[in-house]
């Protein structure tokens, strides 16, 4: 986690002095259920030990914000009256979820904020939705009495993706980043909205990411395509069947999938496959954690890799490459995980194995792209909260 020192020094010197309370929120990672969070499906998160961090006060004006992104160097100014926001990519979290908050009835005035994170951006960890998180514990508690309940703090992230950066995203991530609790990953049901936390203590395993660097933008984009390609199923097998209630693709058959296929054309119909088939695989998992057999999650995870690589079409070379390399190895389960588009692998990897598929890993990535994968060993944490 970020030095809370650090954050102070700069939070003190960029602005008038006076210091303020400090709150963190964390990346995530997640062991399956990709893409169904905006497909009513089940998603298996857990939120890590490295995040953001953000020292904020209220400054006495009516509505300026002044804020400083540490990592950047980068101050911005904007008023949250300004129909447009900032420009810069990372103010418009901040001003996205004060929006947000107002929208609830929380009544935001002029702040200051200085922040800074640990969490790689653009590995597939969710750096956004850790900011939105932390921005949102901040305004929660300065202006908002604490009353705005963890679960409106989810969706007002949400939101702010939606409304402000031109992702059209579930809520996993942000999910993950508030309910998140040490040690434990949680099941959600993001139909429903219920969960279930489910201590994860592998015996003889661990969990490792491997970072190809390689960048993914979500904005504006692939990821948005592939939520419409899904949307476009459930409308076309509604229109099969009038007398039933098909919201997302959880409401979805194998059968009806099939009744659509030609109408669908095979883009859209590959990526409905994937997400119905992700959707059997996080309660074999479920089931498989129950009884202790991790060679059967490892089983999945490969499944889900094989999946979003050929129909969801999320993985690139570097992160088949790196999951190649896993199965070669003798890992129990490897994946891309997140979004897609670039960022990490996670892999469930015994421990006498660990030190030889690391250095493997290495080795062969760097003979290929010129580069090692940075290693990441997944320490499950805690979701937001108040440091100071
Ligand atoms: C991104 C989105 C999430 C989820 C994942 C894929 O991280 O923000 O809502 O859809 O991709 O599982």
């Amino acid at each position: 986690m970020i030095d809370i020192e650090f954050v102070r020094s700069r939070f003190i010197k960029h602005f008038d002095g006076q210091t303020g309370n400090v709150y963190t929120s964390p990346g995530r990672i997640n062991l399956i259920g990709e893409h169904t969070d905006y497909n009513g499906g089940f998603v298996f998160p857990g939120a890590v030990d490295k995040g953001i961090t953000a020292e904020m006060r209220a400054n006495g004006t009516e509505d300026t914000v002044m804020a400083y992104a540490i990592d950047l160097k980068d101050r911005v100014d904007f008023k949250l009256s300004d129909p447009d926001g900032p420009k810069a990519s990372w103010a418009r979290y901040i001003y996205g979820i004060a929006k947000e908050f107002q929208k609830l009835g929380v009544p935001v005035k002029g702040f200051n904020i200085a922040f800074a994170g640990d969490v790689p951006l653009g590995a597939g960890m969710s750096s956004s939705a850790a900011m939105e998180s932390c921005f949102a514990c901040g305004l929660n508690d300065i202006f908002g009495e604490n009353k705005v309940s963890q679960w409106d703090m989810v969706l007002a992230g949400q939101a702010t993706e939606h409304n402000y950066c031109g992702v059209n995203c579930g809520i996993m991530d942000q999910f993950a980043s508030v309910f998140g609790k040490a040690g434990c990953l949680m099941r959600l049901d993001c139909r429903s909205r219920e969960f279930e936390y489910f201590p994860f203590k592998p015996d003889g395993y661990r969990l490792v990411l491997l970072d190809s660097v390689v960048k993914h933008q979500l904005a504006g984009s692939p990821y948005n395509d592939r939520r419409n390609s899904c949307e476009n199923v459930v409308k076309h097998i509604q229109e099969k069947h009038p007398e039933g209630k098909f919201e997302t693709l959880r409401d979805c058959t194998w059968e009806q999938l099939e009744e659509v296929k030609d109408i669908v054309g095979d883009e859209d119909y590959k990526r409905a496959k994937f997400v119905l088939g992700e959707k059997d695989r996080v309660l074999a998992v479920c089931d498989a954690l129950n009884e202790g057999d991790y060679e059967k999650v490892g089983e999945m995870m490969y499944k889900t890799h094989e999946g979003l690589s050929k129909d969801y079409e999320v993985s690139c070379e570097e992160l088949d490459f790196l999951n190649d390399i896993a199965k070669e190895c003798g890992v129990t389960g490897s994946r891309i995980m997140g979004g897609g588009f670039g960022g990490c692998t996670i892999n469930l990897v015994r421990n006498d194995l660990y030190k030889q598929f690391i250095a493997t890993a290495k080795e062969k990535f760097n003979a290929k792209y010129g580069h090692e994968p940075k290693v990441y060993d997944v320490v499950i944490g805690d979701g937001s909260r108040r440091l100071v």
